[in-house]
């Protein structure tokens, strides 16, 4: 086993692979180019159109083959992270062949060959301690015999195959639907003294986690579809891909454990330095309560890579999942006794660590400490009010004898006044041996939002226009936001359809508007964005709108805001004369002028970073 610096397993694999004929594309931001997504969880996000066999990546990328090490994020198992293997933030090593025939691309016998090639002859891992799992059928999918077949070539011994079904050994799709195969993965045997012991302990034990899963090799040749068009109706098929594809994912915290034979991630070069810096200003030791500085040490990372890509704290959505693990690091701070401001120095640690592959963490260092900072400020007081209601809320219930538990309503009113996230009251109430009554409370929640959704729907158009009052404006902003639905179009005209709106904000002065895509525009794009806006305006073209069902408005081609929950029917705002002849159309609420002929002269004053794989523009409107 060779001996590397987590640093150097990345280079390693990318080279590997880039030697191999393969093109390195670089990480692409937690926010996801999908909408219906929240955050980055697969190396092969990015690649959805290209695995699909929509884009051609001859045309993109110059060849079939393409390798990144990708900064992932995932939620599912959140309340594992502690143990040794699971973590909300992570970095994911992949390997793609997109679209084989019989001239191009490669698929399972290739994927094998280039994954074992790579952990045995340049790692120098032993193949011996390899186990193997393939996919057993299911699902009118077949049994995956030629893997099998393929790994005993390659000299695995059939003892050491195992076969499991849908729920191991086939990945995807991401969403409900989409791109997905039959996978095989390569587990690491790390021993006896990993493991539970049982004579018939074997990869994908439930007990223990002595087979560590390092790489995942799917062979993506299915789409999964929904049968029905019946809202929420759960029917699904399998069709073939028109091509075949790899995808594969290896984790680079679980294969440097391997490598620098660490019980876990959090004892390598990636988190170590963190662990030891949180030690130094703790009462307690590593050792005393390992769960709780694991936790603290993922968390921070995960909230250090959600801010640097541009997410800020919030009520909804990937601002929630932020605001969630901040919260948990600022509770699990106090069990640890931390001082004020025990974030700052560890920050600092994560930009020394990241800061050369992750330009973002080191540029944005300053903002970050100020987010933590806050959040605290926000949530650190309220929870010890909260802890105390709690406490309070815990002892009247014990002296009453009753059964131990919180009911839905009482949840509620301590998540709503002390902003205690839910899932951490459970905690704690698990931690005092009392339960809550999760669905009562999901009850009270939606009784809640259903008043304030009332109550925000009576605003106008949520521009914010209720606070203008001077009537010149407010036409002002409205014609900035008729404006920002011409810039998004031109945006996607001259750059392609991986612009999607990430936020937008008007005032009268000028309109913002966040979008996704990773370089800086050149000035020729920028002129030619406001050519397109400029044209359009001066076509004077009609600005309809057509109320229709969600799903047939996504068909039409709308945009849509990822960030909206949108309710079934909904109204499409459409600029040209008809839906289907239009220049533009989106899902939207807002107000719009009659005519774009009304707009005046576009002009764009500001085109800078908002964080990575996000581009921030300002644009005026001069009459
Ligand atoms: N997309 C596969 C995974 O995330 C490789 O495991």
């Amino acid at each position: 086993m060779t001996d590397l610096s987590s640093q150097q397993i990345r280079g390693q694999f990318l080279d590997f692979f880039e030697k191999k004929g393969h093109k390195i594309v670089p990480s692409f931001s937690l926010i996801p180019l999908d909408p219906s997504v929240l955050l980055t969880s697969a190396g092969m996000q990015q690649f959805v159109l290209y695995l699909e066999g929509k884009k051609d990546p001859l045309k993109d990328f110059g060849t079939w083959y393409l390798t990144s090490c990708q900064k992932c994020f995932r939620t599912a198992d959140i309340n594992e992270v502690g143990d040794d293997i699971h973590h909300t933030f992570f970095e994911m090593l992949g390997n793609w062949s997109i679209g084989e025939d019989s001239n191009k691309g490669y698929f399972k016998e290739e994927a094998i060959d280039l994954a074992l090639e790579f952990l045995v002859d340049t790692l120098e891992l032993d193949k011996d301690k390899f186990w193997i799992t393939v996919f057993k059928g299911g699902n009118n999918i077949p049994k995956d015999e030629e893997s099998i077949k393929i790994w005993q070539e390659k000299g695995i011994p059939k003892e050491r195959i195992k076969e499991f079904g849908m729920e191991d050994n086939f990945w995807g799709p991401i969403g409900e639907v989409g791109v997905c195969g039959p996978c095989s993965e390569i587990h690491y045997d790390r021993g006896k003294e990993f493991g539970c012991q049982k004579p018939d302990c074997r990869p994908n034990c439930k007990k223990c986690n002595r087979f560590i899963e390092i790489w995942n090799l799917v062979f993506m040749e299915y789409n999964k579809n929904a049968k029905c068009q019946m809202p929420n109706a759960k029917c699904y098929n399998y069709t073939l891909l028109p091509q075949r594809n790899v995808d594969t994912g290896m984790g680079i915290e679980r294969l440097t454990a391997v490598l620098q034979n660490k019980p876990s991630g959090y004892e390598t070069d990636l988190f170590w330095p963190i662990i030891k810096n949180i030690q130094k200003i703790s009462s307690k030791k590593y050792k005393e309560e390992k769960r709780i500085f694991r936790i603290l040490a993922d968390h921070l990372r995960g909230s250090v890579f959600l801010i640097g890509d541009g997410i800020l704290p919030s009520n909804l959505d990937r601002g929630y999942i932020l605001r969630r693990i901040l919260r948990r690091t600022i509770r699990y701070a106090k069990v640890l006794n931390l001082p004020e401001n025990w974030y700052v120095s560890s920050i600092k640690k994560l930009s020394e660590i990241y800061g050369s592959t992750y330009f973002e963490l080191r540029t944005k260092e300053t903002e970050i400490i100020t987010v933590f900072q806050n959040e605290e400020e926000k949530f650190g007081r309220a929870l010890d009010k909260g802890l105390s209601q709690f406490d309070k809320l815990l002892k009247r219930k014990r002296k009453s004898g009753k059964r131990k538990i919180i009911s839905g309503l009482e949840g509620f009113s301590l998540y709503s006044s002390f902003s205690v996230p839910i899932d951490l009251i459970q905690e704690l109430a698990k931690e005092r041996g009392f339960e809550i009554d999760i669905k009562g409370f999901e009850k009270a929640l939606k009784e809640h939002q259903k008043i304030s959704r009332a109550g925000a729907e009576k605003k106008f158009g949520g521009l914010g226009l209720e606070k203008v009052k001077d009537k010149r404006q407010k036409v002002k902003v409205i014609k900035l936001h008729t404006a920002t639905h011409l810039l998004q179009q031109a945006l996607r005209d001259v750059l392609g359809d991986q612009v999607k709106q990430m936020g937008s904000d008007i005032n009268e002065e000028r309109l913002r508007f966040d979008f996704s895509y990773d370089k800086k525009l050149t000035p020729e794009q920028i002129k030619k964005v406001e050519e397109i806006v400029n044209q359009k305006i001066k076509e004077n073209l009609p600005v309809k709108k057509n109320e229709m069902d969600y799903q047939q408005a996504l068909k039409s081609g709308a945009l849509a805001f990822f960030k909206e929950r949108y309710p079934e029917k909904v109204t499409v705002y459409f600029i040209g004369d008809s839906l289907e002849k239009s220049y533009s159309k989106e899902i939207c609420a807002g107000h719009h002028i009659n005519r774009t002929g009304e707009l005046g002269q576009f002009k764009i004053v500001k085109e800078e970073s908002s964080g990575a794989g996000v581009r921030r523009i300002k644009a005026t409107l001069e009459s």
